[in-house]
């Protein structure tokens, strides 16, 4: 697999899926969650309350991944993750490697072959970005997947440099 590092705006990536850092509810939030639906459209707003009608009730949990149209965003799809928020008393890590996990093999369901992730939970929930950063790189190379091109999309030059590190 193919690992690519960008730094820029996650959602202006023309890749089979685009990867969402949501959150439980999948209504909606800031961050990436909040570009996604702001520059996709409603169509995407719309598929989430169909999936919380039809299959998460109370909501997608932590670590766990769910697809949905990519509206007018040039990805085919969106792939919604919930990352954890970072806690100084308990080891959250597997929960973070879950979210690429998971969204890498919705991805295989999916048919995609080239997957664009922001840093999942290095902004409002907390996460360091060097630990974020080494999560996510180890994780993406251990997966087995037939995904072959995942690009790392950093919005600052300090998390691009995290990731660098990281590969
Ligand atoms: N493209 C790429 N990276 C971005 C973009 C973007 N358009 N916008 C922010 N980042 P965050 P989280 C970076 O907060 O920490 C939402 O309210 C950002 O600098 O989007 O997982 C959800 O609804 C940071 O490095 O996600 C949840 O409630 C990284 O992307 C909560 O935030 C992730 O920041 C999830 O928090």
């Amino acid at each position: 697999m193919r690992i690519v590092l960008v730094q820029g705006d996650v959602t202006a990536e023309a890749v089979d899926a685009v990867v969402n850092a949501a959150n439980s509810s999948l209504l909606g939030g800031g961050g990436v969650d909040g570009a996604i639906h702001r520059n996709g459209g409603p169509e995407i707003l719309a598929a989430c309350r169909k999936l919380r009608a039809s299959h998460y009730g109370k909501g997608l949990p932590t670590g766990r991944a769910v697809a949905t149209t990519a509206g007018r965003l040039p990805a085919r799809h969106v792939i919604h993750t919930v990352g954890p928020v970072w806690s100084r008393d308990e080891d959250r890590s597997e929960l973070l490697a879950s979210c690429y996990r998971e969204s890498l093999r919705v991805a295989d369901e999916l048919g995609a072959r080239t997957v664009a992730f922001p840093a999942v939970s290095t902004g409002i929930y907390g996460w360091p970005m060097a630990d974020g950063a080494r999560i996510a790189v180890g994780t993406v190379r251990a997966a087995r997947t037939e995904v072959e091109e995942v690009r790392f999309v950093l919005f600052d030059e300090t998390a691009y440099r995290a990731f660098a590190e990281a590969v």
